[in-house]
């Protein structure tokens, strides 16, 4: 395997122009979109405050694009996971059905039943404010 690239994320050795110029391109202005596309910040996510302080600069400086209905999918990939980067939670989205939304919390160590507790109440919190308020969320 080849030495990654130096740049904004060395994991996947994506520099800052590559990354710039495919957000212009396809409108992305969330980190998790970023990711989606490109794999950035989805390594050892040393690279997440770099990649935000990309787009956020990115974006004062051009039109933002359009902005996309938030969907369960996008909420917990953007509004919450990045909240969870150094707690011992990894969210799964198990599906959608109406205003119901399926999650599983993974734990990626120890865990305590309070932390747990805090951990739902943000996530429900967070889809009822973002998704729609008669949201209920299902924690399997
Ligand atoms: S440097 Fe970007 S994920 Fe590791």
């Amino acid at each position: 395997m080849a030495d990654p690239v130096p740049g904004l994320c060395t994991c996947f050795g994506l520099s800052a122009e590559d990354l710039k110029r495919l957000a212009l391109e396809r409108g992305l202005t969330a980190v998790g979109e970023l990711g989606d596309a490109t794999r950035a910040g989805t390594g050892c996510r040393t690279c997440v405050p770099d990649l935000e302080n990309l787009l956020e600069t990115l974006w004062k400086l051009h039109p933002k694009p359009a902005s996309k209905p938030a969907t369960p999918d996008t909420i917990v990939r953007d509004a919450i996971r990045p909240f969870l980067l150094k707690s011992p939670w990894e969210l799964n989205l198990i599906d959608v059905d109406e205003a119901t939304i399926r999650i599983r919390a993974v734990p990626r160590g120890e865990t305590c039943r309070t932390g747990e507790d805090t951990l739902r109440q943000f996530v429900e919190n967070r889809l009822k404010e973002m998704y729609r308020p008669d949201a209920v969320v299902v924690f399997v």
